[in-house]
């Protein structure tokens, strides 16, 4: 198939945001930008182009999808229930970066949930974004538009490179904010969990909703068989072609360890002033407490580093908390949890 390449560089070139409404109202997929990352978008309403989303991914058939909205009134027809914490974290972080999990209502197909009772939702804030769905007049499943198991896309020449000749337009609205995808909430069990974290904080959720619970995917390797909350944690994903190895520990110790490895087939992803401690090649994503600043770099650099030609990346361990939570979580996956104290 021919892929359809636009620039649209605001919301008011209404003709070019009519043709990406065009296709996504014909059953087609059109890659979108969002403040996360890009997403490959099919009509939500119509299990036929979601489908296609699948197929275009090489995404297995059991990880369900998020359906963006662009307000608040395209909300009610999509789940059964709106219960008051899922209010209260619309009226805090809408539109951004939080999906946030509901009961699914009858009109949302098999194809975006996956058999699951439940649809995750989200409101994107890039202007772009909301502008198509407006204009599409439906509401929008879109996973990242990356073949499945690579890093995210970031900019749309890195959905050029995945899924040119796969889908039928991409959208570029510049280089994403964010960085990594949207943080993702369940308001459907006891107590609310985060599931996947991201450009909105653990901390961000707990001053909104008080108690919240980490699920143990974020951090952990599942055990053999065991089922997780989030199908999508369950995948190896996010990793480049390198083999990707997480160290540990002070600046100086890291140093010294990346001795062991040369500088021919190795690179370093490091915090900004650590870049002369090492004789490789060194890709810095921010100052060390920088969260933000890390997830922005992390994916364009995940790719960076592959298009360089390197067969092993040693990255820097991030900090726990705040945004890098998210960026832990998704180093743990590209690393295939392999970390090296040192
Ligand atoms: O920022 C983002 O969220 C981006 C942009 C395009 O909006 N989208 C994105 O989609 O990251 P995707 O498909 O790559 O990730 C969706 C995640 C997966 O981990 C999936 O398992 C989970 O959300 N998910 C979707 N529906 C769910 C449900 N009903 N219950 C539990 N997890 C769900
Ligand atoms: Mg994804």
């Amino acid at each position: 198939m021919n892929t359809q390449f636009i620039k649209i560089e605001s919301p008011e070139e209404t003709e070019k945001l009519k043709a990406a409404g065009k296709v996504l109202r014909a059953g087609g997929l059109c890659a979108i930008p969002t403040e996360t990352v890009y997403g490959l978008a099919a009509n939500a309403l119509d299990g036929e182009a979601v489908q296609k989303i699948f197929e275009a991914k090489g995404r297995p058939q059991d990880n369900p999808l998020i359906v963006h909205i662009s307000c608040m009134e395209e909300l009610p027809p999509l789940v059964r229930e709106i219960p008051q914490a899922a209010i209260a974290l619309a009226e805090a972080y809408w539109p951004g970066p939080l999906t946030i999990i509901l009961p699914k209502a009858d009109c949302i197909p098999e194809a975006v949930t996956c058999g699951h009772p439940t649809v995750a939702i989200r409101m994107p804030s890039h202007p772009i974004a909301n502008a198509i769905i407006r204009t599409a007049g439906v509401p929008l499943a879109a996973p990242s538009a990356n073949l499945s198991g690579k890093p995210s896309p970031t900019t749309a020449q890195h959905v050029l490179h995945d899924l040119d000749g796969r889908v039928d337009m991409i959208v570029d609205g510049g280089e994403c904010a964010v960085g990594v995808e949207s943080t993702v909430i369940t308001l459907c069990g006891e107590k609310p969990r985060l599931l996947r974290p991201g450009g909105i904080t653990w901390e961000q959720l707990s001053a909104v909703l008080g108690e919240v619970e980490v699920d143990k995917a974020v951090f952990h390797a599942l055990d053999k068989g065991e089922k997780p909350a989030s199908p999508g944690m369950k995948y190896q994903h996010y990793s480049p072609d390198a083999d990707v190895l997480l160290i540990k520990g002070s600046r100086q110790a890291m140093a010294s360890y990346a001795q062991n490895y040369d500088t021919q087939s190795t690179a370093v992803v490091c915090f900004d002033g650590e870049e002369t401690l090492f004789p490789h090649k060194t890709y810095t994503i921010g100052a060390p407490q920088d969260g933000s600043a890390h997830a922005h770099a992390i994916f364009g650099v995940l790719r960076q580093a592959d298009a360089d030609g390197f067969q092993t990346v040693l990255i820097h361990h991030p900090p726990r908390d705040g945004v890098d939570m998210a960026v832990l979580n998704r180093l743990l996956r590209a690393a295939a949890f392999q970390v090296v104290e040192v």
